[in-house]
């Protein structure tokens, strides 16, 4: 949106002006890739040069017509996973490789070589039944699996590089050149093409370093659905894109963005995974400058291994074309093999990093709004949940909290006394969360600023200067965050003696940090600004929110001597966000359009690694009706980040506000939120630990089945709950799609068991969205909530039991402190399983390194789908004697409930039920 200093949003015009916007046709990196119309590649494999060292291979390639080299360097990543990686062999200067987002330097395998000759070479995998097959000419690289071609690279022949060179007046020769660094072109040609100058909306992008575009093709063979890349306000399912509608990976501000649109928004994730019933697979392309991609689905003869005569096999498969263009740095990019869905995650992570596991208080409820006011006005909204009995653990502070809008500081007049705030909310038990984002007012007076100037802490234009652009504060400079230093002096800003009026319950939002700047070229900075290393913004764009969030969140854990878990919620992200906390789907609008695309806009996100997520629970932009705002609490309740926030010229919408019939709906969703927080907290902790996504498809968990691949509109919390929120209004019945072929599914709240199988119809009132427990799965429930999640910490459990066909169910609880890093560094941790199988519940340890002292006991466990009246249950503790267990059993539902039971979390039981 756009804004400067006190000048106030328009919300009148909701609409997103698109001309401010690039047209991938305005984008010169995509037009000059686009003239490239060939059946068969330009490069050619020199084999010849083949170097086989112990962890990788190397050979160029060669550009028929340019003639310049590339060196091609592949190797296997254990867990397999194979990198590939594409560079000029002697560039200019070098070009940049995306630093910091990998957790680690990947062990490699050796690559053996089981077939070579003067056109090709077969590569044998560490996994016996995979192989490389490397084409010379035309350059391919084909992955084959159990003797079937499952993706193809450069089989369209779209590999595309563009060579450094020098400008244009400082070379003698008078032979022109082409777009992939050739041959002839006039001047003319070259403005068209944006090999030097790139024009748009009264900016002029001044490249320096000239056209560096790279690109590359993938074909899924046998695929035909392919998900990820986000962020798009977009369906799950990725779409065919067209000429002038491809997907564009460029995080940028869209304040009240367009749905169904392909353009960027705040946060990218180069990261798409393709999927058929019997095989996953995912591209990693590690890239950090504008990305666009192309997507292409059709049916296409099943290709068969090059050199096999087996044509007997040809049939026709349906296939999917990815062709991903970058406007700068190099081809580095990694190829997940699955084959399960789990695995691409696990091997996703392996590269960049599993969710951070939040602090306890940060998966309740949070109460947000562009502004509360002053500190009478935060007093009187926490006393407002008090007095309506919704819990809640954190109101938020946006930018007005600030003196003009200069981050780190209050303004004296509506926070003088942000101590005695938030002692207030400490004694409640619960958190403030302020806002800061990267742009810095520039202001000799303000420390933040004059300390960041002189040590020369900002981003440079051009020539040099500080680039100054317009964001809230007026003019503004902005952090350097790619440097090092600038983020340890960042995160150093949030020590409490620095840090005036901080205390150890304020966590941080980064927001605007795309960044966001008013009237600059797309709302961005821009491209030809330099870094910390001289390097260009292009090359690092779609990075710099993410260095914002690790440095805050290195702020928030070093004030605390390393002890304790940060929060940081974030606007912008990149591939890695995942490792420093949250992120949301930014300004969305008060409309139930909004409502229903934020499932796969999520589920993108948290296919992407980024567990933790959510949506602005009534939309940011505009005033919901009620129905839409209790449909929207109903839906966030059960999403991982849960958040309500309102844009400034709303009406108030604190959650009581809209009548005593709504204000209980609200408050029976958050308060199911609060009961539920054992299982979401244990969710946290697998994403944390195995790298599975706490709201997941439903494909995912019921990969085979076709039906499920297009799913948006239900979705899986963890691998027991399937939840299917309403997003429209005065639904009286939804339709939902029951998976699999023996599973049981009960209803979450009757505990009924919900007869039928594929679609059924579930009668719907306005008190409850459809909430199906599956069969097979145990949930771990707190028995009562309480006004924040600290005071939930000693209430008792209630395991809840919903049987499968074999009348067994699984589950897991995770228990920690909730908020240190003891977990990790000291093992204060338990984590225990339940069974029920052949008439036993039994609780015991799933992990004996961990050990945590806890009085919490399990109070209650409901088993659901049990058939007969049972006529007694023992209870028997480890060395303990066997005792009797009040019961209830109600046929008609078929519920066994096991009462007043005091079995403590923390050791082995067992329970009888004969
Ligand atoms: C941006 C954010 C929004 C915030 C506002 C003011 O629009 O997306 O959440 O309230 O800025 O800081």
């Amino acid at each position: 949106m756009e804004a400067s200093g006190e000048e106030v949003i328009s919300v009148e015009d909701e609409a997103v002006d698109k001309s401010k916007f690039k047209t991938c046709k305005q984008i010169a990196f995509y037009r000059r890739q686009k003239q490239l119309r060939l059946e068969k590649s330009l490069y050619q494999a020199l084999l010849d040069t083949l170097d086989i060292t112990n962890d990788s291979i190397k050979f160029q390639v060669i550009n028929e017509e340019c003639k310049i080299p590339l060196s091609v360097e592949i190797c296997e990543i254990e867990d397999n996973i194979f990198r590939l990686k594409i560079n000029e062999i002697k560039p200019l200067k070098p070009r940049y490789e995306v630093p910091d987002v990998l957790i680690k330097e990947p062990a490699k395998f050796r690559l053996n070589i089981s077939e070579r000759d003067a056109g090709k070479l077969v590569l044998a995998c560490a996994s016996e039944d995979q192989q490389l097959h490397i084409t010379a000419n035309p350059f391919q690289i084909q992955f084959v699996s159990k003797d079937e071609i499952v993706l193809s690279l450069n089989s369209r022949g779209l590999l595309y590089f563009e060579h450094l060179r020098s400008p244009p007046h400082l070379r003698k020769s008078t032979v022109q050149e082409n777009v992939d660094g050739s041959s002839a072109s006039s001047e003319e040609n070259q403005d068209v093409l944006g090999l030097w100058k790139e024009n748009f909306g009264g900016f002029s992008d001044i490249k320096a370093n000239g056209p560096s575009s790279i690109g590359l093709d993938f074909s899924f063979h046998g695929f035909e659905h392919v998900y990820g890349i986000p962020q798009h306000a977009e369906t799950f399912l990725l779409k065919n894109t067209s000429e002038d509608d491809v997907y564009r990976l460029y995080n940028l501000d869209v304040f009240g963005y367009k749905i169904h649109s392909k353009m960027g928004i705040y946060g990218s994730v180069p990261l798409l995974l393709a999927h058929k019933p019997d095989r996953t697979m995912g591209v990693f392309w590690m890239n950090s400058s504008e990305t666009l991609v192309e997507i292409a689905t059709k049916a296409a003869m099943k290709v068969v291994p090059s050199g096999s005569s087996d044509i007997s096999k040809q049939r026709v498969l349906p296939q999917t074309d990815v062709r991903w263009m970058s406007e700068s740095g190099i081809i580095d990019t990694f190829i997940l093999m699955g084959p399960r869905p789990f695995d691409i995650f696990k091997q996703y992570a392996q590269l960049t990093g599993t969710q951070a596991l939040p602090p306890l208080f940060s998966l309740g409820y949070h109460q947000c709004r562009w502004n509360y006011e002053d500190e009478k006005d935060v007093e009187g909204v926490d006393a407002g949940f008090d007095v309506y009995d919704i819990p809640y653990d954190v109101i938020w502070l946006d930018i007005e909290h600030t003196d003009g809008k200069r981050y780190f500081t209050w303004d004296k007049k509506k926070f003088g006394n942000p101590m005695r705030m938030q002692k207030q909310l400490m004694k409640k038990k619960r958190k403030l969360v302020v806002i800061l984002d990267p742009h810095i007012k520039v202001d000799p007076l303000y420390t933040i600023y004059s300390q960041a100037k002189q040590r020369g802490y900002f981003v440079k234009d051009r020539q040099g200067e500080d680039f100054e652009g317009i964001c809230w504060p007026g003019l503004s400079s902005y952090l350097d965050f790619t440097n090092p230093e600038v983020r340890e002096w960042y995160a150093d800003q949030f020590a409490f003696k620095t840090y005036q009026g901080s205390s150890e319950i304020l966590f941080a939002w980064n927001d605007m940090n795309e960044p966001s700047v008013f009237r600059g070229v797309e709302l961005t900075m821009q491209k030809d600004c330099v870094h910390h290393g001289k390097w260009e913004h292009r090359e690092i764009h779609n990075l710099y929110g993410f260095y914002q969030q690790m440095a805050t969140a290195e702020g928030l854990i070093r004030r605390s001597g390393g002890l304790e878990r940060p929060f940081v919620l974030t606007r912008s992200f990149f591939a890695g966000s995942q490792r420093y906390g949250a992120v949301w789907s930014g300004d969305n609008k008060a409309d139930w359009s909004y409502l229903k695309i934020s499932i796969p806009m999520l589920l993108t996100i948290s296919m992407a690694g980024i567990s933790f997520c959510g949506a602005d629970v009534g939309g940011f932009v505009g005033n919901p009706k009620p129905e839409l705002l209790v449909r929207w609490y109903q839906a966030g309740a059960l999403q991982p980040f849960f958040r309500g926030h309102a844009n400034m010229h709303t009406k108030r919408r604190e959650p009581w506000l809209f009548g005593e019939e709504n204000t209980r709906i609200i408050r029976e969703a958050i308060k199911e939120r609060y009961r539920l927080l054992p299982y979401i907290y244990s969710l946290f902790y697998q994403a944390h630990t195995a790298a599975e996504p706490v709201m997941r498809p439903v494909w995912v968990e019921f990969p085979e089945e076709l039906e499920t691949f297009g799913i948006e509109d239900e979705y899986m919390l963890g691998n027991a709950l399937l939840i299917c929120p309403v997003t429209e209004p005065k639904v009286t019945a939804v339709s939902v799609f029951l998976p699999g072929q023996q599973e049981i599914w009960y209803d979450f709240r009757t505990f009924k068991c919900i007869e039928g199988k594929g679609i059924v119809k579930i009668p719907v009132t306005l008190d409850h969205i459809p909430v199906i427990h599956r069969g097979g799965t145990i949930i771990p429930l707190k028995t009562s909530v309480g006004k924040s999640t600290e005071w939930m910490a000693d209430v008792s459990y209630e395991l809840r039991a919903a049987l499968d066909y074999k009348e067994s169910a699984v589950g897991l609880l995770y228990l920690d402190d909730g908020h240190s890093f003891q977990y990790l560094h000291k093992k204060q941790f338990l984590l225990r399983k339940f069974t029920f199988h052949e008439n036993v519940f039994s609780s015991r340890c799933a992990d004996e390194n961990g050990q945590f002292c806890t009085k919490c006991i399990v109070e209650q466990i409901v088993l659901l789908g049990v058939k007969k009246q049972p006529s007694f249950v023992t209870a028997s503790i480890h060395d303990g004697k066997d005792k009797a267990v009040a019961f209830t059993y109600d046929a008609k539902s078929s519920v066994l409930t096991l009462q007043n039971l005091s079995l403590n979390v923390g050791v082995d039981w067992e329970l009888q039920i004969k």
